[in-house]
């Protein structure tokens, strides 16, 4: 029986992440399909590594790059849009999928995307914080992404949105289920409820002055999910577990993330597994709202 799997924001540049990556289950998924929401690592090596590692585990291995994937720093590419097409071609190399594919009963359909700020566009996801630094020089992206003159003056989010329209899975049989690395709705950034530690202790944010919203995704990304006929949708990004139904949509996160994250939601790295999304038997998977 061949199940789907999620997981996002694998960042094995950290050695424990890695560990989890090697720590996966050599027998239990080779007929089953996991579906990576973007962000694994700006290192080509570790991101080959990391999806050599999938590879060998998994039948298939579907990726989109995420911000992290496209930070120019290591490579002598001139700008994000040339490492994203750097990106993909290790993917083919390495036999992982970024364009859609028919999979036992589903038509999975991968969907590149960016953010948009809110000083760019009102599909920016922004939300005001009270206190925030807008001038947000902690957010390394600025200092590691570099994008081209787009046509037409588009943005890096319509230029990826754009990428996207070539496919057309409105008329086939299978339910869709779609993934992006960006966040398509500004609902999926909160929780329905107030964030407590492993010991019931209220979350505190550790960043009060960084608005996490400025960088979150796109509106117009929901808009396209929702018109090729998306009935389940992946992202990533936040590092925030949610599961969500919301007008006919499932939309699911599901992410390593780093340490001191996984520590404060009292994960043990070694009972921390993919996602089940969906079974052959079974259809999608459904869990309690978050
Ligand atoms: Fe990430």
């Amino acid at each position: 029986m061949m199940r789907i799997w999620a997981i996002s924001d694998l960042h094995t540049d950290f050695e424990e992440n890695l560990q989890w990556v090697r720590g996966l289950s050599l027998q239990d998924y080779l007929s089953d399909t996991l579906i990576v929401a973007g962000d694994i690592s700006d290192d080509m090596a570790v991101l080959e590594k990391t999806l050599l590692l999938l590879k060998q585990r998994f039948a298939h291995v579907f990726f989109v790059p995420g911000n992290h994937d496209l930070w120019i720093r290591r490579d002598p590419v001139r700008h994000s849009v040339e490492k994203f097409y750097k990106v993909l071609n290790l993917c083919a190399a390495c036999g992982v999928l970024y364009r859609p594919r028919r999979i036992g009963g589903l038509f999975i359909l991968p969907l590149f995307s960016w953010y948009v700020r809110p000083e760019e566009g009102e599909e920016s996801l922004y939300m005001e914080k009270p206190g925030e630094d807008s001038t947000m020089k902690v957010w390394m992206d600025d200092y590691h992404i570099t994008w081209p003159v787009f046509e037409e003056k588009a943005t890096a989010s319509e230029f990826f949105l754009a990428m996207n329209m070539e496919h057309d899975p409105r008329f086939v049989r299978e339910p869709v289920l779609s993934f992006s690395h960006f966040l398509p709705r500004r609902d999926l950034i909160l929780s329905l409820k107030r964030p407590v530690d492993k010991e019931g202790r209220p979350y505190k944010d550790p960043h009060p002055r960084f608005n996490f919203s400025r960088f979150a995704g796109n509106s117009h990304l929901d808009l396209q999910l929702r018109a090729m006929g998306s009935r389940f949708h992946i992202y990533g990004h936040q590092h925030r577990n949610r599961f969500r139904i919301i007008d006919g949509v499932t939309y699911l996160s599901h992410n390593l993330g780093y340490r001191r994250e996984r520590a404060f939601a009292g994960i043990d790295d070694k009972l921390y597994f993919p996602k089940l999304v969906w079974t052959e038997d079974d259809g999608f998977s459904t869990y309690p709202e978050n």
